[in-house]
């Protein structure tokens, strides 16, 4: 699905504060510090709580592999300027239908700062630009504003509620959230709502009006 640009490590997005880079297996057991947290993993569906630096190299293997065969972009998110240590991780997968299924999840020291919201419209828009990708979907859990906000400000849409399998967590519900690359001007106009979280639609769908 993905160019051969994009299925060697040298290549980056490179976003105003931040550097999306392919991670590295030496980045494992930094990452697993902060990502294993119960605030962080337990918003994900892949991430068990307290997970250990030789399953987060095994993460990382898995993500190099999807990037080398052009089945995906993940990535690392650096801080420009700093030092090349992962502050979160970002990924992508297409999935049949041109669609691309994202996920991520960001080091607590650095939320509240826009940072994922500019590596996911950033990584959405090299998406569209270098595969035949018609959607970007995403599904998050009813209590996580935080992601939801994420989303409605890089333009996707809460489509539904539908119910997620976990192999880790189980089953639950999740907000479905598309991006439609037909939307017209949609990183953009994301870039100028200035809704209250999470939009009156959203908060309606998931029932917390
Ligand atoms: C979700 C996550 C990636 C957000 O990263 P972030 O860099 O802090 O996100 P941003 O700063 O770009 O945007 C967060 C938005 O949510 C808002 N927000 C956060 N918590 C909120 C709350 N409890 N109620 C209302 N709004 C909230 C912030 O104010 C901000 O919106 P604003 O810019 O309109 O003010 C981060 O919290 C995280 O890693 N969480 C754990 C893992 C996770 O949830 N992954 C996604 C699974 S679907």
């Amino acid at each position: 699905m993905f160019p051969s640009l994009t299925r060697d490590e040298v290549f980056r997005i490179e976003t105003p504060r931040l550097w999306l880079r392919w991670p590295r297996l030496e980045d494992a057991a930094g990452v697993a510090q902060w990502s294993g947290r119960p605030e962080v993993a337990g918003a994900t569906s892949t991430v068990p709580v307290g997970i250990t630096t030789a399953e987060m190299a095994a993460k990382i293997a898995d993500m190099r592999a999807i990037n080398a065969a052009g089945a995906g972009l993940c990535f690392a998110i650096v801080r420009q300027g700093a030092d090349g240590y992962p502050i979160g991780m970002l990924g992508g997968q297409a999935k049949p239908g041109k669609r691309f299924e994202i996920g991520y999840h960001l080091n607590p020291e650095y939320w509240g700062q826009g940072r994922m919201t500019e590596a996911v419209q950033a990584l959405c828009a090299q998406a569209f630009e270098l595969a035949s990708i018609d959607a970007i979907e995403a599904g998050v859990r009813p209590s996580n504003i935080a992601s939801m906000r994420v989303l409605e400000k890089c333009g996707f849409d809460a489509s539904g509620v539908a119910e997620h399998e976990s192999p880790l967590y189980g089953r639950y519900p999740i907000v479905t959230y598309a991006l439609a690359r037909s939307r017209p001007s949609a990183l953009k106009a994301a870039a100028l709502r200035r809704h209250r979280a999470a939009t009156p639609a959203t908060r309606e769908l998931v029932g917390l009006v």
